[in-house]
This record gives structure tokens, C-alpha cells and sequence, in this order.
């Protein structure tokens, strides 16, 4: 890699990053963070790039998914625990709908750093440094909470371990085994106001896994029914911390940066010859690159020359988030612009981004109805445009909180305050959830016939 290495990000121009006071204490921290272990392998980052492949070609979906922003407060295995059981219902639904494998990754076990819209906000008359997520500064509306700490580098480091530790744990303990993920749809089915509309697919995954059992498939002479593969992935936008968790692996003799297995660069920060893209140039795991609404072929192009030079299929994935209208008009254009380069690309959606409003009662909000027209739109226009629509990404939590209008439990806005928690951008609730994984299996499954 020409000219490359862990710190070079440093001689470019950077956006959204903090500036730390102490500087002294920083490079302490730095050292510190650099020798600890990695969080992940690189043997996994490469498998999971494989899957990004076969997801590339139609023969795969992505579901990415998690917390619009982890915190240090609500850090708990209950928390952890709903996440992954919702991913994992969410992945059992659309597996049997797409009749294709899906590939789970979590928005979890470092999603901690935010990019903002204004570095300051004004409260009661009063302006503060934004609060950049909790693996920098404090979201407390307070002077001191607001100042960048470096500790809260090792904070991050610390609950990532230990968040990863307990998915890996679920993945491959028995929490993730097939039977039970389908009696926790069932239940939902039943449970639900909307439920009849989904039962006649939960019926027909009981039938098909009664089939297997009477075939004498089952999870004791098939483990492979009780674990899943779980993938961790967060937007690599304070390079302070990326680059201490970056490691050169012994059997390829490459860069990974081993803080997750896939990273993104968001959409403010993906310019051509700033930082962000300099640092993850570098490091040869699977990418994320978000892609909003006034991209042009330009960016597009110029993001796969810099990334992904030798055009490898697997290596990036172009999240787009334009909005449930505009992806009708801009899209269709971008992509008959890109489809004809030849490039390398999995496409997938992230319908939360571009739909974000603010409710009358002044929280942010996002429209179930909204979200689902977005995916239903990105399908869509790849279909007339002649490839994949490989996967979605969503901001969404195992918890029962009200911060999305709509879906069946008809959240409205007056609703929103009765559980809104975020610690930043509005997360659909498990049941909303559930309920669109059960609306993008039926256009999973109309693609797949
Ligand atoms: C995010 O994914 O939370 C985010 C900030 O996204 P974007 O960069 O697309 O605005
Ligand atoms: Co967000």
C-alpha cells in the first residue's frame, strides 16, 4: 500500500473530529489503547468481505442493524441480549423469505462516535460543544461533560470487549438456535394487532421446520441449526481510536483495523482527499460508505479508486440514504451512471437517515410508513436498472420505546415522549422492527421468484 501506514491519516484534512485539550494525555492513551489485544480477527473480516460478495451478486442479503449511538449509561446484558435476539428474528424471517442466506451485522461493540450537523448547540439560551458520542465527550448539558477526554477512549474499548464477548457467546451457545428464534416470531404473530398479515409465512416456517424434523434434522444432530455467524461493525470516524486497534495479521501480512470487522465512513466524512478516507484505504476490511442524496458519479468513482483499487467484489458496501422521496428521482440517475463502470459494489439501504424529521412536540422523529417506502423504492429502481438491492441497514433497539411514528402499535407524536431514550437519532422499537423485516421478506421473496 503506497505511501500508507496506521498514522497517515494525520497529514489530511479531517472533519468532525475533536480537538483534545491535553494533548499529553492523549498520546498516553493512544499507547495505552495500542497495546491492548485486538477486538476482533482479520480471519474474520475476510470471511465476512466473502459474504459481502455473494450478497454483491443477489446470492446473499445484508442485514445491518443496532443503535443509532451506544452509551456508557445503558450498558447492560438485557439490552445486549434484545439486540441480538431481534437481528437474529429479524434474519430467520427474511433467511426463509429469500430463500438465501443473510448476513447479520450488528451496529453494536463500538458504535460510539457521532458526526453532527453543528458544533454547537444552543439550550435555555446557553451554547456548548455538541456531544460527540460517549467515546468523546459527555452527553450531560453541562461545560465539563462537553470537553473531549481521552479516558473515555479505553471506556469504549472496554464495553466493546465485553458487549462482543456476550454476542459471541449468544451466536454460538445455543441463544441464536432456530426452533426458539421461530417460537419468539410466533409469539409475536400472535401478539400483534397486524399479526394476521404475517401469519401465513410464520406458518409456513413451522411447517418447513416440522418437515426437517421429521426428516430427523434437528438441533442435536445439526448444530449448525443453533448458532449463527454475527458480524460487528461501527462508523470509523474517531481515527484516534482506529488507529491504535489497527494490527498487520501474520498469515496475509496485511493491515486490519480490528476495533470490528466491518467499518463505515459516514456521509459527511467520505471526501476524496480528507482523513477519513485515507485511513480506511489502508486496512482491508470489508468497508461501509454512506451515500446520501446528492452524491454524484464522481464520489462514487473516486470512493473506488481510493478503496478499493484492484476492484475486488466483497471490499465495499455503498449504504444509500436519500430519503423516501428523493431516492426516487436521484437514484435511478446515479445508478445508471455507476451501473455501466463495471465497479464492484454492494448496494444496500439505509432507509433511517434521509427520513429523519422533527415531531411538533420538538423530538426527532422518523415515519414507519417512510422507512418501508424508501426500501421499497431502492428495490425497485435496481430492478429496473439491472442489479442487486443487497441489503438494508437500521437504526433500530430490542427495547419497547416509542421514538418512530407508526407501524402497528400506531406510535403517533403526542406518543413519542411516553419511552423516548435515545442518545441520539430516533431507533425503531423490536416491534417495528420485527414487523418490517416480516414487509421486506415479501419483496425478498417476490425477487426471489
Ligand atoms: C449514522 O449512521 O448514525 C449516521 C450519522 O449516518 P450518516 O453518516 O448517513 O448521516
Ligand atoms: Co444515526
Amino acid at each position: 500500500m503506497k505511501d500508507w501506514n496506521p498514522k497517515s491519516w494525520r497529514n489530511f484534512p479531517i472533519k468532525q473530529h475533536p480537538v483534545y485539550p491535553d494533548e499529553e494525555k492523549l498520546e498516553k492513551i493512544e499507547s495505552e489503547l495500542k497495546s491492548y489485544p485486538p477486538l476482533v480477527f482479520a480471519g474474520e473480516a475476510r470471511n465476512l468481505k466473502e459474504r459481502f460478495k455473494e450478497a454483491s451478486k443477489g446470492r446473499a442479503f445484508l442485514l445491518q442493524g443496532g443503535d443509532c449511538a451506544e452509551s456508557f449509561s445503558q450498558f447492560n446484558a438485557v439490552n445486549i441480549r434484545d439486540m441480538f435476539k431481534v437481528i437474529i428474528q429479524m434474519g430467520a424471517i427474511l433467511t426463509f423469505a429469500g430463500s438465501c442466506p443473510i448476513i447479520k451485522v450488528g451496529r453494536l461493540a463500538g458504535q460510539f462516535a457521532k458526526p453532527r450537523s453543528s458544533d454547537s448547540e444552543i439550550f435555555n439560551g446557553v451554547e456548548l460543544p455538541s456531544y460527540r458520542g460517549d467515546i468523546i465527550n459527555g452527553v450531560e448539558f453541562d461545560t465539563q461533560s462537553r470537553v473531549p477526554d481521552p479516558d473515555r477512549m479505553l471506556r469504549a474499548y472496554h464495553q466493546s470487549a465485553a458487549t462482543l464477548n456476550l454476542i459471541r457467546a449468544f451466536a454460538q451457545g445455543g441463544l441464536a438456535d432456530l426452533n426458539e428464534v421461530h417460537r419468539w416470531n410466533l409469539d409475536f404473530v400472535k401478539n400483534n394487532p397486524f399479526g394476521k398479515k404475517y401469519e401465513e409465512l410464520a406458518d409456513r416456517i413451522t411447517q418447513t421446520l416440522g418437515f426437517m424434523e421429521a426428516c430427523g434434522i434437528n438441533v442435536q444432530n445439526t448444530p449448525i441449526l443453533k448458532e449463527t455467524e454475527f458480524y460487528t461493525s461501527h462508523e470509523a470516524l474517531l481515527l484516534n481510536y482506529e488507529e491504535q486497534l489497527v494490527r498487520k495479521d501474520s498469515l496475509s501480512d496485511q493491515w486490519y483495523d480490528c476495533s470490528a470487522h466491518m467499518l463505515w465512513i459516514g456521509e459527511r466524512t467520505r471526501g476524496l482527499d480528507e482523513a477519513h478516507l485515507e485511513f480506511l484505504r489502508g486496512v482491508k476490511n470489508p468497508l461501509g460508505i454512506k451515500i446520501g442524496p446528492n452524491a454524484t458519479k464522481k464520489d462514487i468513482l473516486g470512493i473506488c479508486d481510493i478503496l478499493n483499487p484492484l476492484n475486488e467484489a466483497g471490499r465495499l458496501n455503498f449504504i444509500v440514504r436519500m430519503g423516501s422521496d428523493i431516492i426516487k428521482t436521484n437514484f435511478p440517475k446515479l445508478l445508471k451512471e455507476i451501473n455501466p463502470e463495471g465497479r464492484e459494489i454492494l448496494w444496500s439501504c439505509d432507509p433511517m437517515h434521509g427520513n429523519t424529521m422533527k415531531a411538533s412536540s420538538g423530538y426527532k422523529t422518523r415515519a414507519f410508513d417512510r422507512v418501508l417506502s424508501e426500501v421499497k423504492s431502492f428495490f425497485e429502481i435496481h430492478s429496473s436498472e439491472g442489479s442487486y438491492a443487497g441489503g438494508v441497514h437500521l437504526e433500530m433497539t430490542g427495547q419497547d420505546v416509542t421514538e418512530c411514528v407508526g407501524g402497528s402499535q400506531a406510535i403517533t407524536e403526542a406518543g413519542l415522549s411516553s419511552n423516548y431514550n435515545t442518545q441520539c437519532d430516533p431507533r425503531l422499537n423490536a416491534t417495528q422492527a420485527i414487523e418490517l423485516a416480516f414487509l421486506i421478506a415479501d419483496i425478498l421473496k417476490n425477487r426471489q421468484l
